[in-house]
C-alpha cells in the first residue's frame, strides 16, 4: 500500500471514527431522554438474561484488557519485573482469553437471539442487527488474532507496533508507519478497522447506553405490569 493509503487508513480513518465517538457522544449527552436502548426483555427473556451477562462481563474485561495492552509500554511491564512471555502468555493470553471467551459466547447467543426470535426481530431496527453483526464479526477477528495467527506468527508482538501506533494517537502524532507494510499481520488490522467502526458509530446506536448508569432505578418503585384480563 502506498504512504497516501496507509496514512488514510491509519490516520485519517481513526482520527474521523474517534471525533464521530467524542463528538458525537458529547451532542448526544446533551439530549439525556435519548440516550438509551430499547429493552427487549418482555418479548424474549432466557437467552437474553445469559447473553447478555456473558456479554457485558465480557467488554468490561476486554475493554480493561485493551487500555492496559495499548497504553502500557513494554518498557514498563519489564521494570516491574514482567516478563515479555509471562505478559503474552498468562496475562494477554489467559486473562484476555477468559474474558474474550464469554464475551465470544455472549455476543453469539445475543446475534441467535436477535435473528432467530420473531418478536425480537420484528422490533429491532436496521441499526440494532447492524450493530450486533458488527461486534460479532470484531471479537471473532479480535479472538481468532490472539489466539490463531499471533501465535503463528513467529517474531509479531502487537506491542511493538499497533500499540505504539494506538499511543500516538492520542498524542496527536500519528506513528503510522508502525502499522505500515506486512509487519502486522491482515487479521489484526481488519480487527481494528472494525473496532474502530463501532467507536464511530456508537454515539448513534443502542450502543450509546454503555455511558449512562441508571442510578435511578436503586431507589426508583417498581414497574408493576399485569396481564390485561
Ligand atoms: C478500536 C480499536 C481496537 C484495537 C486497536 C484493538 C486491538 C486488539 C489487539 C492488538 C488484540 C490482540 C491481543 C493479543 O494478540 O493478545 C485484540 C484482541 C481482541 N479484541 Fe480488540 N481492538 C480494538 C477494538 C475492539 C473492540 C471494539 C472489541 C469488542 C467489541 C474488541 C475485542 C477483542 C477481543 C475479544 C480480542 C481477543 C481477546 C483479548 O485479547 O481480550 N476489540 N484487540
Amino acid at each position: 500500500m502506498s504512504d497516501f493509503g496507509t496514512v488514510l487508513l491509519w490516520v485519517v480513518y481513526p482520527y474521523a471514527m474517534l471525533g464521530s465517538f467524542f463528538i458525537g457522544t458529547f451532542v448526544r449527552m446533551r439530549k439525556p431522554g435519548t440516550v438509551t436502548a430499547k429493552s427487549s426483555e418482555l418479548l424474549e427473556k432466557k437467552r437474553l438474561i445469559w447473553g447478555s451477562i456473558l456479554f457485558h462481563v465480557g467488554i468490561l474485561g476486554v475493554f480493561g484488557g485493551h487500555v492496559i495492552g495499548i497504553f502500557v509500554p513494554e518498557s514498563f511491564t519489564r521494570s516491574i519485573g514482567i516478563s515479555d512471555e509471562f505478559y503474552h502468555r498468562v496475562l494477554a493470553m489467559g486473562i484476555g482469553g477468559f474474558f474474550g471467551a464469554m464475551l465470544l459466547v455472549g455476543v453469539l447467543v445475543l446475534v441467535y437471539r436477535r435473528f432467530s426470535d420473531p418478536r425480537v426481530l420484528a422490533t429491532s431496527s436496521i441499526s440494532d442487527n447492524i450493530v450486533i453483526l458488527a461486534l460479532a464479526v470484531t471479537i471473532i477477528l479480535g479472538m481468532l488474532s490472539s489466539f490463531v495467527v499471533g501465535p503463528q506468527t513467529p517474531g509479531f508482538d502487537y506491542r511493538q507496533n499497533i500499540s505504539i501506533w494506538g499511543r500516538t494517537l492520542f498524542t496527536l502524532q500519528p506513528h503510522w508507519q508502525a502499522m505500515a507494510g506486512s509487519a502486522v499481520p491482515l487479521v489484526y488490522k481488519l480487527h481494528i478497522i472494525c473496532g474502530l467502526a463501532i467507536f464511530g458509530f456508537f454515539p448513534y446506536t443502542r450502543l450509546v447506553h454503555a455511558l449512562y448508569v441508571p442510578l435511578q432505578y436503586i431507589t426508583r418503585r417498581f414497574v408493576v405490569y399485569r396481564r390485561y384480563n
